[in-house]
């Protein structure tokens, strides 16, 4: 109830949100309604209160009066039930059964107790004790386990990131460093990626070339930049030979390594003059014609975040007056969460450095232990070519977003402990990418969520709106984000995270 939130909250400030004090919550009889909305994608874990999911929750109470009984005479649990003892397990959280023996089911009969031998005692204690009657709770037991056993096997996308599980792990900067293989080698096990890339090229090659058309036109231009070790390369030639439409490429790569491994691909797969690769950074390339699409893959688990905007910005002039991006655009989303272990694994994070810094640093996670407590919402789009009205118009990419959120719950407190960051991507007409997950692209593993902590927790009061900013700001060498709460709920406020870029930034 709203009353149990309040008190955990209360005795949690006591004890300076110490990472031991845990919650065992009491699973009645009569459960309260779910929560409204849903940002979807949560399975069996939407059955459960939002504001709990973020909470270091430990064990559930299961009393036997919570229990049905079925035509048989066995104790069973309502669908509703079901469902929040199955999201309690892929929680981790134990369940604990208590409360008196209601149900009566049919006992099979007792095997005749062994006689005893004439020298052994007839109290049983020499190691032949009378069979005993099942603990009175062990119905209970056998359903709970029923339950157990009958959770879906993960799939072998869920099983690759269980270990990645509430771990923090800072955003990569493609940009201002050189990848290591291991990297490209993950990004390029996730295949659904590049089959939706060669889907996206493939309807641009058709669109660019009608049918009738095929066998006069010139061949298509396309221009990677960002090539890595040539997964996107590999997947457009793939849609050139699906369309049966002609074309040659330029790829881009800055990282000497992966040109490295780039060309012995070229060699090894033959991609010949089809593809001619450039050993640069995009924004100081110099190809030798413009290209009818740029095609690229520079986004991060907050979309602009690993600066496709920028990167893209300085490579549009390879483009011809009508050429397209691949992305045309993208969109991040914000979400107040709860995360009670995500908190406290910033605070284990210090090290001596202005207590600040952790707490001002977005982390790329794979969220699990996280209640989501609003929807989500739209933060900041890109769209490109970006080509402002007015020619030689600077580009501005600083951007501000205020969002008024409405709690999923709205008779019921939280305790905000940041926001959850995510992205969508259209790579060309209606073919998408997305790590949102109302949306999230089925099995795709290259990206996690994003995680942006709040310093100091805000306690969300029932029934009020709360209010956030976040801004994308940079100077000539850099760019960050910076975030704050800003009202609402009783006027919460916090102070603006990484005001300046002082704690994090992404270098240019
Ligand atoms: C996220 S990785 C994607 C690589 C590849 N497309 C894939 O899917 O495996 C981005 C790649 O873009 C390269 N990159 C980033 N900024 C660049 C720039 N300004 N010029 C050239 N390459 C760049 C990085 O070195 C990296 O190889």
């Amino acid at each position: 109830s709203g009353g149990g939130f309040a008190l955990w909250h209360a005795l949690r400030e006591l004890c300076g949100h110490h990472p031991r004090l845990c919650i065992a919550l009491e699973v009645s009889a009569e459960l309260p309604d779910a929560p409204a909305g849903g940002d979807g994608g949560g399975g069996a874990v939407e059955a459960l209160d939002p504001r709990w999911l973020g909470e270091p929750v430990r064990a559930a109470l299961l009393p036997t009066d919570a229990y049905l009984t079925n035509k048989h005479g066995y104790p069973t649990l309502s669908r509703r039930h079901q469902a929040v003892v199955s999201a309690l397990f892929t929680r981790d959280v134990q369940v604990v059964l208590h409360g008196d023996s209601l149900h009566t089911p049919p006992q099979p009969p007792l095997p005749a107790a062994p006689k005893p031998e004439p020298s052994a005692g007839s109290d049983g204690k020499d190691g032949q004790s009378a069979p005993s009657r099942p603990h009175p709770l062990e119905p209970y037991r056998e359903y709970i386990s029923y339950l157990y056993r009958k959770l879906p096997a993960p799939s072998e996308c869920e099983l690759a990131e269980s270990g990645y599980r509430d771990y923090l792990q800072s955003p990569l900067q493609p940009l201002a460093d050189n990848l290591e293989s291991a990297t490209y080698e993950t990004f390029e096990r996730d295949q659904i990626k590049y089959d939706t890339y060669q889907s996206a090229v493939e309807a641009f090659l058709r669109d660019k070339v009608p049918e009738e058309r095929v066998a006069s036109a010139p061949p298509v231009v396309l221009m990677m930049v960002g090539a890595g070790r040539g997964p996107i390369v590999a997947a457009c030639l793939r849609a050139a030979d699906a369309t049966g439409r002609r074309m040659r490429m330029y790829a881009i790569e800055k990282n000497p390594n992966a040109v490295v491994t780039l060309q012995r691909r070229a060699e090894a797969e033959g991609w010949g003059d089809r593809v001619t690769l450039i050993a640069s950074d995009m924004r100081h390339a110099a190809p030798p014609e413009q290209a009818d699409a740029l095609v690229s893959e520079l986004l991060g688990s907050f979309g602009d975040n690993e600066l496709s905007p920028e990167c893209l910005d300085g490579a549009q002039r390879f483009l011809k007056p009508d050429g397209v991006s691949i992305p045309q655009e993208y969109t991040s989303y914000v979400a107040p969460i709860s995360a009670a272990k995500l908190h406290a694994a910033c605070a284990a994070l210090q090290d001596g450095k202005d207590e600040r810094t952790h707490f001002e640093t977005p982390y790329v996670c794979k969220l699990h232990s996280v209640g989501l407590l609003a929807d989500s919402q739209p933060c900041f789009t890109f769209t490109h070519p970006n080509r402002p009205a007015g020619g030689d118009a600077l580009i501005d990419n600083r951007r501000h977003g205020r969002f008024v959120f409405a709690a999923r719950d709205p008779a019921a407190a939280a305790c905000v402990h940041g926001f959850a960051g995510y992205f969508t991507t259209r790579l060309y007409g209606d073919v998408t990418l997305s790590i949102h997950p109302p949306t999230h692209t089925p099995e795709m593993s290259s990206w996690f969520a994003i995680y942006f902590p709040l310093q100091h927790p805000v306690l969300w009061r029932a029934g009020e709106p709360l209010e956030c900013q976040f801004w994308r700001d940079g100077d000539a060498r850099r760019v960050w984000y910076e975030w704050a709460v800003t009202g609402g709920s009783g006027g919460a406020l916090t102070h603006i995270h990484n005001c300046g870029g002082r704690s994090y930034d992404v270098g240019l």
